[in-house]
């Protein structure tokens, strides 16, 4: 990795001063962001403060500096290192330039889809298996936005695993149960329609349940209801084939709108699955002397430090039947005896965390060490998206609007020339353009949805990034691809050809603190910078017309940007797919 060679050979000359293993400054070491403003006199900075192990030490800006300024008094400009200067408490260093320009070009080239995966930030990362549970709907129920960012965060993380060497199973856990199957199994017997249930199960099933809640408020179906899922629990064979159909016709249904956004899952799971097995979860609390009846015949467990009830979960019902809690406590004892994982980890939006903390809780009292190694990984509630229908409610709907609002702006582009596959291409940026507006902030953060924002072609967005993606991609079509090791490197001194080798240098880094935190905010924000530079580079560094040895060069700036670029498929942990016929219908100047 071409980062981590300089920083390997910078960490070694620190080491001898420091007297520390250069092991322990690498990480210490780190590229410098690019600034749009102006061209950056340093490649890598060293931070004082995170080699100064002494917490007593003074810690004022002025002692920092004083330090930083010592430190590089010590140190001498090598074959590598050709300036060493300071800044306000970092010690900063500039590479030899041709060597600069010549390492990355051979990295990317080497890399190829690998490039910022191989370096040696992961070497001390252990691989581990992770089973991730994410989108997990409720069937007949509405998909809500909080859906589609638990099915889009999840795929991210889940990709990202992979493609450090990490061994991920992806689980869906459906809605699958409880007395809403009731009411949906009387209400399909009074309105359902057995042709509609195979055509469009999700949009049927949704309606009969509407339906019937309506007529709910009556005594008789309220009975009727309770006796069907009475019959459901017992195993009755008509009532369970007919829940059976509601249950995998739906997921027919989600694997095809799921394949729209580049997700599958290894498990269909759900909470059917768990009604017996939480009865034995019940039976193993009593056993432990976990489990409190409360006046009202309720089933407890005491969560409070002071075991004074000041806090507590609810696990059964009076009539013995189990809860949401119960359920994942089964799921989660299951999970671990089938797949023995390192980390388990569960996406869903913030309203749920409390809840997941009883889980792990009760877990832990349950004397499962490995309560410790699951993780809630919670994210932001989204306001203000509507579709043609209105508030949402099927995946499909949304995945539809974006399509459909891209085809219209593309066909009110001035450039509109013959495209094959309009739909195809509007899909593409459609989907960037919603995936890249969720993943701009941090997952935490609440924000407020907007179609004409996520969709501007000027700006921050994915159509952006599309964009920049086809452009790469037609120059390089137009200038061949074969990528040359032995070109002049010397000729690159423009400050733009300079800023895009740095922004190549930070690449692991970037990759690594998302791996760490698990937001995507630093990938996104580092491809749009990528895309910025390229735009730059693109209209000063000319190919055409240029000398040829300088246009040779300058075309392998496109292509290592492009390199790059190929390495995400625009963002390939999220799944977003190019669109590489978008330059030729529509062409923002972004
Ligand atoms: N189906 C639930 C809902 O829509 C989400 C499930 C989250 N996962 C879990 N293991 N509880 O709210």
């Amino acid at each position: 990795m071409a980062a981590c060679s300089f920083r390997r050979s910078i960490a070694s000359q620190l080491s001898k001063i420091l007297d520390l293993p250069p092991e322990n400054l690498i990480k210490s070491i780190s590229a410098v962001p690019v600034s749009k403003k102006r061209l950056i006199p340093a490649d890598f900075q060293l931070s004082i403060d995170s080699i100064t192990e002494d917490s007593s030490s003074d810690h004022s800006a002025q002692d920092l500096q004083l330090r930083a300024q010592m430190l590089a008094e010590k140190l001498k400009c090598d074959a590598v290192v050709t300036e060493i200067s300071t800044g306000p408490g970092t010690v900063n260093f500039m590479i030899n330039r041709e060597l600069l320009a010549k390492t990355v070009l051979q990295q990317v080239l080497k890399d190829g889809s690998e490039y910022g995966i191989k370096s040696e930030l992961f070497s001390t990362v252990p691989r581990q298996k992770t089973v991730i549970e994410f989108s997990s709907p409720n069937i007949a129920k509405k998909f809500h936005i909080g859906h589609l960012r638990s099915t889009i965060i999840g795929n991210f993380i889940a990709n990202l695993k992979v493609a450090l060497g990490h061994q991920v199973t992806r689980i869906n856990y459906l809605g699958d149960w409880g007395m809403q199957f009731g009411l949906l199994g009387v209400g399909f017997q009074q309105f359902g329609n057995n042709e509609k249930l195979k055509s469009s199960p999700l949009q049927h099933l949704f309606e009969v349940y509407v339906q019937i809640n309506k007529a709910a408020e009556d005594e008789n179906t309220k009975k009727l209801a309770k006796d069907f899922f009475r019959k459901l629990e017992e195993h009755d064979e008509q009532t369970l084939s007919l829940w059976k159909q509601f249950r995998s016709f739906s997921i027919e249904e989600y694997i095809r709108i799921y394949k729209r956004l580049g997700v599958h899952f290894d498990e269909y799971s759900g909470e059917s699955f768990y009604q017996e097995k939480s009865q034995e979860v019940l039976k193993m609390l009593e056993e432990k002397g976990l489990l409190q009846k409360t006046m009202k015949g309720t089933g407890i467990v005491d969560l409070s430090e002071k075991k004074d009830l000041s806090s507590f979960s609810t696990v059964m019902r009076s009539d013995g039947t189990s809860l949401y809690i119960t359920r994942d406590l089964a799921a989660a004892i299951d999970r671990m005896n089938k797949h023995n994982c390192d980390t388990m980890m569960y996406v869903t939006d913030k309203s749920q965390s409390n809840h997941f903390q009883h889980l792990f809780q009760i877990l832990k009292l349950m004397g499962y060490d490995w309560a410790e190694r699951c993780q809630h990984v919670s994210f932001g509630l989204v306001q203000g998206m509507k579709t043609r229908r209105g508030e949402v409610i099927f995946l499909e709907d949304v995945l539809d609007e974006a399509r459909s609002r891209m085809l219209q702006n593309m066909a009110s582009a001035k450039t509109t020339k013959e495209i094959e596959n309009p739909l195809e291409t509007a899909e593409k940026i459609g989907l960037a353009a919603l995936i890249i507006q969720d993943f701009q902030g941090l997952l935490s953060s609440d924000y407020q949805f907007s179609w004409d924002r996520a969709l501007q072609s000027r700006g921050d967005t994915g159509v952006f990034l599309q964009y920049t993606h086809a452009r790469l991609h037609s120059l390089e079509q137009m200038h061949g691809n074969e990528q040359l090791t032995d070109v002049n490197v010397a000729c690159l001194q423009e400050p733009e050809a300079i800023s895009v080798l740095q922004h190549l240098l930070r690449y692991d880094e970037v990759l690594y603190r998302s791996s760490q935190d698990m937001q995507p905010k630093h990938i996104v924000s580092y491809l749009l910078t990528l895309s910025h530079l390229a735009a730059v580079a693109h209209k000063t560094l000319l190919v055409k017309g240029s000398a040829p040895e300088l246009a040779q060069v300058r075309h392998n700036v496109v292509m290592w940007l492009k390199s790059v670029w190929g390495t995400q498929g625009v963002l390939r942990y999220g799944s977003v797919r190019p669109a590489l016929e978008l330059l030729r219908e529509y062409a923002p100047s972004g």
